[in-house]
């Protein structure tokens, strides 16, 4: 009798031991995988920002429209029609963002017209994030 409760016991205790490793163990899995998982994303955030085609619209009324007219359709001897550019639909969204950035100057190589594209419309102050709003708006007039 005294001997099965010292058995008992030893099973008892056995079964504890290995519960207690078993959870152990998942707890030390699931530190490494889930905390660079969190940092890929906020990594990866604010390399493409995601345009607001409503807000773009806004503020291409007032920095393109004066060249590119209020539907994007261009004006004669200022700027080209956006609505049909094949240039601008071979664009990604970022190589977009880059151009309205930089401009296209009167002298380069690329220039269609022989008249400059100012860089951000000639805004300095526009943001990255106003930009990619434009880019958003963009794709939502071209036909
Ligand atoms: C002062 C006039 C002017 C303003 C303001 C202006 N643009 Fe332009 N834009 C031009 C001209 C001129 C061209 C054509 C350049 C060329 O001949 O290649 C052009 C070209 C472009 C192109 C390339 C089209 C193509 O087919 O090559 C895009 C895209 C563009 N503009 C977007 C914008 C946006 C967006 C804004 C407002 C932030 C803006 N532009 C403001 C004059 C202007």
């Amino acid at each position: 009798m005294f001997k099965r409760l010292i058995v008992a016991a030893l099973v008892v205790l056995a079964m504890a031991a290995l519960a207690a490793c078993g959870g152990g163990d998942k707890n030390e899995e699931a530190t490494p995988t889930t905390v660079p998982a969190a940092a890929q994303q906020q990594a990866a955030a604010p390399a493409a920002p995601v345009g607001d085609a409503a807000n773009g619209a806004k503020i291409f009324a007032t920095a393109c429209v004066a060249c590119h007219g209020p539907e994007g359709k261009g004006v004669t001897g200022l700027g080209k029609d956006l609505t049909t550019s094949e240039w601008t639909q071979q664009q990604t969204d970022e190589q977009l963002i880059e151009f309205i950035k930089r401009g296209r100057d009167a002298g380069d190589p690329l220039n269609t017209t022989g008249i400059a594209m100012p860089p951000k419309g000639g805004n300095p102050a526009m943001t990255d994030q106003e930009i990619a709003d434009i880019v958003a708006f963009m794709r939502t007039i071209h036909e």
